[in-house]
């Protein structure tokens, strides 16, 4: 193909089988809205522009999309059918020469290596992406003539017994040749079970009075439409599946990775190693470093050699140096951990800075807001705080300090210090018996 195609965008729908507030298209798969990914790859390919066709939710569809520049949108007010949502950029359309690719916006998982296979199938007026699907569900079916010849597409709704029992389907992924494409869609009508105009229909007339041509699918996963969120679940767990073999390949032990979610964006040093169950979004994990089981991690930096959780929470802005430990049950927020600092256990750690191979114990708690406000804690290096402290902040404990169990510290501590913050202990021996044959 010459020229670089236009490439256009369905995203109109409800999604009435999501039975949902949120537009279908905004539908999260693996940490994105879906529209993101069918946008990805339109920007991936050459293009002459990108379109995209908004209705339902237009406002919150424009504004999740707003980050992509040069996209044209066109409304589609009432959702009457793929074809009619094709018309909504005639106006630009018609004056376009060339090739149109139409995407369908609850498509997400369409590769680039397909996408190229249909930009290069010989010229056409249509070539339809198809695969063939053991369980063909309701997807649209391939009708062809004892010849072998392309007839056209119906639609589940509208197929007889016999033809649904065909495993040859549309994936809704087209090339067009923009005037064969305007000219078959002035001709279709709603004559169908759903009164819709169908875009599969324009494609049942070209085949009629011009060249359709399939082209199909090696691997028939990538055209799964979602629909409702029982197909949203596998094609997350598709996606969930290319991303830890991916950073497998790469060097990182994933243990049960079905239970391992890692987003786009996080990346992986060697010999990581991940325990099942963990949750990995926007973080930079350093060679060696072992993030134990359960452990949810957000927009974090874990340096290497770094251990985390079972079970702890990183939330975002965490920072650890190299050999850090980070026990379970332990939530840090915006929290700097420098080289070798150690929390092992049961700890809240917010808007904190701590020293190099600093060990705070077992309960510790930093105390940074109140109510209002909040504060910092800093503990300098090679301190020891015992279990069940407190620190209200804003606080700075000075280096090499040894803070004593149970303490709730309020004042900045100098350098070297040893400080007891709780009420000395009273003990009264008997006191308890007596106490007892009183109120018997
Ligand atoms: C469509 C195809 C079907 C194919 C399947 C593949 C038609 C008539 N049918 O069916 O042959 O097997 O995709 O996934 O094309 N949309 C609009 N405006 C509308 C209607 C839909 O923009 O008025 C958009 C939707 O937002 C969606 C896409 O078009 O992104 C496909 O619509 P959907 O209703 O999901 O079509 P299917 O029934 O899946
Ligand atoms: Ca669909």
């Amino acid at each position: 193909m010459s020229a670089k195609p236009h490439i256009l965008i369905l995203a109109a729908g409800q999604g009435k089988r999501m039975h949902s507030d949120l537009p279908k298209v905004l539908h999260e798969v693996h940490f994105r809205p879906m529209i993101h990914y069918v946008l990805d790859l339109a920007k991936g390919i050459p293009h002459s522009s990108i379109c995209l066709i908004v209705g339902h939710g237009e406002k919150e569809v424009r504004e999740a999309c707003s980050s992509y520049t040069g996209v044209q949108y066109f409304s589609q007010a009432e959702q009457k059918g793929t074809g009619d949502a094709v018309r909504r950029a005639e106006p630009f359309l018609s004056q376009q020469k060339g090739q149109v690719v139409i995407l369908s916006g609850d498509v997400p998982i369409l590769s680039r290596d397909s996408l190229d296979r249909l930009l290069s199938s010989p010229s056409a007026d249509c070539v339809m992406m198809t695969a063939r699907l053991k369980d063909p569900g309701a997807y649209g079916r391939v009708l062809r003539a004892t010849d072998g010849k392309v007839t056209g597409i119906r639609e589940y709704a509208d197929c007889s017994e016999e033809e649904k029992k065909v495993e040859e389907v549309n994936a809704g992924i087209y090339r067009f040749e923009i005037s064969s494409l305007l000219s078959a869609l002035k001709r279709v009508k709603s004559h169908n079970k759903q009164g819709e105009y169908y875009l599969t229909d324009a494609v049942g007339l070209l085949t009629q009075e011009g060249k359709v041509l399939p082209c199909e699918l090696k691997n028939p996963e990538e055209m799964t439409g979602i629909n409702d969120r029982y197909a949203l679940s596998q094609v997350e767990g598709w996606v969930r599946d290319q991303i830890n073999r991916e950073w497998m390949v790469k060097g990182v032990t994933i243990q049960n990775p079905s239970t391992v979610l890692i987003d786009h964006e996080s990346t992986f040093g060697k010999d990581v190693v991940i325990e099942q169950g963990c949750r990995i979004v926007g973080t930079k994990v350093g060679d060696g470093a072992h993030l134990k089981q359960g452990s949810y991690i957000e927009e974090s930096v874990i340096g290497p050699e770094a251990t985390v959780g079972p079970y702890a929470h990183l939330r975002p802005g965490s920072k650890l140096g190299r050999k850090v430990k980070i026990g379970n049950f332990v939530e840090l927020k915006k929290a700097e951990f420098k080289d070798g600092a150690k929390a092992s256990h049961l700890s809240y750690i917010g808007d904190a800075e701590i020293g190099e191979n600093s060990n705070l114990g077992c309960g510790f708690i930093t105390c940074n807001y109140d109510g209002k406000d909040k504060h910092k804690t800093t503990i300098e290096r090679d301190v020891f705080i015992g279990s069940d402290s407190q620190m209200v902040a804003p606080i700075k404990i000075g280096q090499g300090s040894y803070i004593a169990s149970g303490s709730t510290v309020t004042k900045d501590v100098p350098p070297d210090s040893l400080v007891f913050a709780r009420v000395p202990q009273k003990t009264k021996p008997g006191y308890a018996k007596k106490y007892k044959k009183n109120s018997d």
